[in-house]
């Protein structure tokens, strides 16, 4: 694993959680006892995260050590540790490829390239600021790879032609829905559904009655038991 560490300089002195963090804060304080409140520094980082422009700072990991009454180098290794939490700027569209297996097969590389043409080297962040690029282990959407998660959402079943358009949309501020960019729904086959077609057999209408391996009443003990009693 990379070393990683804060980037100090732009971190600058301090950190505020934004007002309307607070009720998120005493949300995930709830949900542990009065004596394990550090057990909600992974959502608390990620809260700070989320109000210091997309990325962790110095000041900001302190500031939920104080507030979860840590050490701070008990939160600076939460921090260090889990890649989620990035420790230097990053764009306004911070965008992660996934490049394991099932993605790179399907053209992970490629995406990479483009984002490096478009953007530059990873984790450099666009003149404009409105974009950034890392490469990530597997997002858990394998079935629509290749794919990248910008911000909070997936953008899935992209092509080289498909990720270039989005890059070059979000650069000049225009907003692109997430989603799949393939004539699929969701992870629905391509094309026309090939399960689930015929319509009797899920709405009811076809009944079941029997099952090749249901227990019989002789070959059932039990049932047995029950019709004597
Ligand atoms: S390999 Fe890319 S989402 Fe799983």
């Amino acid at each position: 694993m990379a070393l990683r560490r804060f980037d100090l300089d732009a971190g600058g002195e301090s950190f505020a959680f934004c007002a309307e963090t607070e009720p998120k804060i005493a949300f995930w304080l709830a949900k542990y006892p009065e004596d394990r409140q550090r057990s909600a520094v992974i959502p608390l980082l990620w809260l700070a995260q989320k109000d210091n422009q997309g990325w962790l700072s110095e000041p900001a990991m302190r500031t939920v050590a104080e507030l979860l009454d840590m050490p701070y180098i008990r939160v600076y290794e939460v921090a260090t540790f889990y890649t989620m939490f990035r420790l230097q700027p990053v764009g306004r569209h911070h965008i992660q490829i996934c490049g394991t297996t099932p993605c790179m097969l399907r053209g992970a590389n490629d995406l990479k390239d483009i984002a490096t043409d478009k953007i530059g080297a990873k984790m450099h962040v666009s003149d404009n600021g409105q974009l950034s690029w890392e490469e990530v282990e597997c997002l858990g959407a394998c079935v629509n790879a290749p794919m990248v998660q910008i911000n909070d959402y997936y953008y899935e079943d992209l092509s080289a032609a498909s990720f270039a358009d989005i890059l070059a949309k979000l650069d000049q501020g225009e907003a692109v829905a997430p989603g799949s960019f393939a004539e699929r729904i969701n992870s629905a086959p391509f094309g026309v559904p090939t399960t689930l077609s015929e319509e009797a057999l899920y709405n009811g209408a076809r009944l079941i009655d029997s099952l090749p391996n249901l227990l019989t009443e002789e070959a059932n003990p039990a049932a047995d038991k029950k019709k004597d009693a």
